[in-house]
């Protein structure tokens, strides 16, 4: 299809319309109001002190402006987060952005694609995931059975074993006694068996209030709220698509022609998300404390610390060896607001993670931490004992600088770092600073200029009476 009123040659994508989406694009209202309020308030994290939106932030591009996130037990937002209450570890990967995650072409979620439709219907849920039979049934869409994780998470939202019911029940492996927890916090609330009888008043009458209130519902919400409010689809690049010539100034259209041609950028940035869902392995630098991958010992002998730090990507999920280190292609939507970028957030400038793809090896022997946003950590736990006897005590100040050096141990070390480079399978090409500038400039048109700042999303009040997090803007700041 051409776009910008034809006389284009190349092959470019067709636009987004409602059908695309969950829902046809327009979930009940009474869903989206309940999933709404869930997303932003505390109550879904074990600790009571994390919500969905602290990492998925609607004023920073539905991320958290960090490489990589900072989970409960931190304190404030964005690049301000601290560890103020104790974390044992960042989050190894990015938070990655919602814009337009309730597209239906969706086939996994999370970088690695470990959440995954299985028509075959391997376990009742009708999903391949970590949780394997434990997902319950009657998630009705990918996004829903994804709202299920962040919460029995231990570093994300649900706390360490022994601070709460939650947490403890996730370290039993008894996950579905965590999401029932969850739901009876919710069912105490009469604000939300309101909410929720009003959600699913159709599929529920005659039944008791509460029995609505199950954890499956909330996530149905969560998908239904995140589909409807993070569509973003009105950049200039869906005003070209749609025939308006004028639409793409002359640096981004030159952009434009190199990433659907020579630079070959939409063999896999394709679509009308700007993603193929496949995964590939593009020798991305890794830091933070990984995935826990790998066979390498050095860091474990070097600090004391039981610890392995590589990130396999897709390798974890299908022992594919053309997977190592494969991670699914980012959609470029609103590409400009969600840095860092990359799944561990390793560049913080939209051209330096561009110019990565032209020389991806040389990229990564080169990289610069520095180019990294990671916040201290002042205040790390550690475990000690084994089982029941579990317990958290801050991190002695003398092992302070062996623990830090986990978010560089990957980096630093030739042997992995070769191992990241080996896999690499994307050809190397030469650009001129100008295709470099145009081919960032048409990014920047991918854009949509209402996306840039949905702090209106966040709602003043959540149902628990904690406050929502992030913080809500005051109204006068965005005229209503
Ligand atoms: C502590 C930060 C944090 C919190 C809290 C959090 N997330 Fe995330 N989210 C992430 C990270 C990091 C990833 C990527 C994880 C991975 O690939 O392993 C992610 C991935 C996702 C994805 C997958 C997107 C995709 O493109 O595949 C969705 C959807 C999502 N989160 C929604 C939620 C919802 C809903 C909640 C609340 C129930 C939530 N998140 C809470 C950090 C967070
Ligand atoms: C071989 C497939 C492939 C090709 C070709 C490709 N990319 Fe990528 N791109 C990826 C993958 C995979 C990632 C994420 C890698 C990771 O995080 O480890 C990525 C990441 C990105 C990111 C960061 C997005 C984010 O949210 O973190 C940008 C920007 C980007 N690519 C732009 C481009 C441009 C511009 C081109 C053409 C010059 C291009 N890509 C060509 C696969 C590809």
């Amino acid at each position: 299809m051409a776009g910008g009123g034809g006389g284009s040659e190349i092959d470019l994508p067709r636009p987004l319309v409602d059908s695309d989406f969950l829902y046809e694009g327009a979930p009940p209202d009474a869903l989206v109001d309940l999933g709404r309020a869930l997303f932003f308030d505390p109550i879904l994290s074990g600790n009571r002190n994390i919500s969905c939106g602290t990492c998925h932030d609607p004023a920073r591009g539905t991320g958290d402006d960090l490489s990589l996130s900072i989970g409960e037990g931190g304190t404030g937002f964005g690049r301000d987060r601290r560890t103020q209450d104790g974390v044992v570890s960042r989050i190894p990967r990015n938070a990655q952005p919602l814009w337009n995650i309730g597209a239906q072409e969706y086939t996994s979620m999370f970088h690695d694609g470990r959440l995954e439709p299985d028509p075959a219907a391997t376990f009742a849920s009708g999903f391949w995931s970590p949780a394997r039979e434990d997902l319950p049934v009657g998630l009705d869409s990918l996004l829903a059975a994804q709202a299920m994780f962040p919460v029995i998470s231990h570093t994300e939202m649900a706390g360490q074993k022994g601070e709460n019911a939650v947490a403890t029940a996730v370290a039993e492996d008894r996950l579905q006694d965590a999401w029932d927890l969850l739901a009876a916090r919710l069912a105490k609330t009469p604000a939300y068996v309101e909410m929720f009888m009003r959600a699913f008043a159709d599929e529920y009458d005659g039944l008791v209030p509460a029995d609505t209130v199950t954890f499956v519902n909330a996530a149905r919400a969560l998908a239904a709220f995140q589909s409807a409010a993070f569509r973003s689809d009105a950049s200039p690049f869906d005003r070209w698509l749609s025939g308006d010539a004028d639409a793409l100034g002359p640096e981004a259209k030159l952009g434009m022609q190199l990433f659907y041609g020579d630079a070959g950028c939409s063999g896999c940035h394709s679509g009308p998300l700007l993603t193929d869902h496949g995964f590939h392995a593009i020798a991305m630098p890794q830091i933070g404390p990984g995935k826990g991958h790998g066979e390498d010992t050095g860091y474990w002998r070097a600090s004391g610390f039981m610890a392995r730090l590589e990130d396999e990507g897709r390798y974890r999920v299908t022992f594919d060896a053309d997977d190592l280190f494969a991670f699914r292609t980012p959609s470029l939507r609103n590409v400009s607001l969600t840095g860092p970028w990359g799944h561990d957030g390793a560049f913080d400038k939209l051209e330096d993670v561009v110019r990565h793809h032209f020389d991806p090896v040389t990229s990564l022997a080169e990289y610069d931490v520095a180019g990294a946003d990671l916040p201290p950590l002042d205040h790390v736990i550690e475990a000690t004992g084994f089982g029941s006897e579990l317990i958290f005590r801050p991190l002695n100040p003398a092992r302070r600088e062996a623990f830090a050096l986990r978010d560089v141990w990957v980096q630093q070390s030739r042997a992995l770092r070769a191992r990241i480079a080996a896999a690499n399978t994307l050809a190397p090409q030469s650009r001129s600073d100008a295709e470099v500038a145009a081919l960032v400039a048409f990014l920047e048109s991918l854009t949509d200029p209402s996306a840039i700042d949905r702090s209106d999303l966040v709602p003043m009040h959540v149902p628990s009476g904690l406050p929502p997090q992030p913080t809500p803007a005051r109204s006068g700041d965005h005229g209503g």
